[in-house]
């Protein structure tokens, strides 16, 4: 079975969203992938997604209930793919990746352009959430293909 990571700074805004939006792809596609989200930082391990991403998830249909965890070195050989949503989860992600596991590690949203990012919607207004979720869905499309 297919594997995929997904990580951001806290795993509670855009890594779930991410975790969300694929496995409900799969699903929806009779894939058999597992899917997974971490966060490369460990304030919020054990909380529930922050309610504005499980708001925009639910305007979509799409359920969700993971929990917050840091990411682990265990994950670059357990996971085929580890997405980072931006620049600075990718170098955080390469700083503890060990060498022979390095391919495995992109942007999530590579498959758009070369170096695009998903800001972090922590701070900003709900929009900004709704914003992920198309970016997401978007670049998931191309990854599961
Ligand atoms: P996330 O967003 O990385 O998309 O989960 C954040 C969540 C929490 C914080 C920063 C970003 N924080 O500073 O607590």
């Amino acid at each position: 079975m297919k594997s995929v990571l997904f990580v951001c700074l806290g795993n509670i805004c855009r890594s779930p969203m991410a975790d969300a939006i694929a496995a409900h792809m799969a699903r929806q596609r009779g894939l058999d992938l597992r899917v997974d989200s971490a966060g490369t930082g460990a304030w919020h391990a054990g909380e529930a997604a922050d309610r504005r991403t499980l708001a925009v998830l639910r305007a979509h249909g799409i359920p969700y209930d993971g929990r917050a965890r840091q990411v682990r070195v265990s994950d670059f050989a357990e996971f085929d793919l580890i997405l980072a949503m931006d620049r600075s989860n990718l170098r955080d992600l390469l700083a503890i990746c060990p060498p022979a596991n390095r391919d495995r590690v992109h942007l999530v949203l590579e498959p758009l352009g070369e170096g695009l990012e998903v800001g972090d919607p922590y701070y900003g207004g709900p929009d900004g959430f709704e914003v992920v979720y198309r970016q997401l869905t978007e670049a998931l499309e191309h990854w599961l293909a």
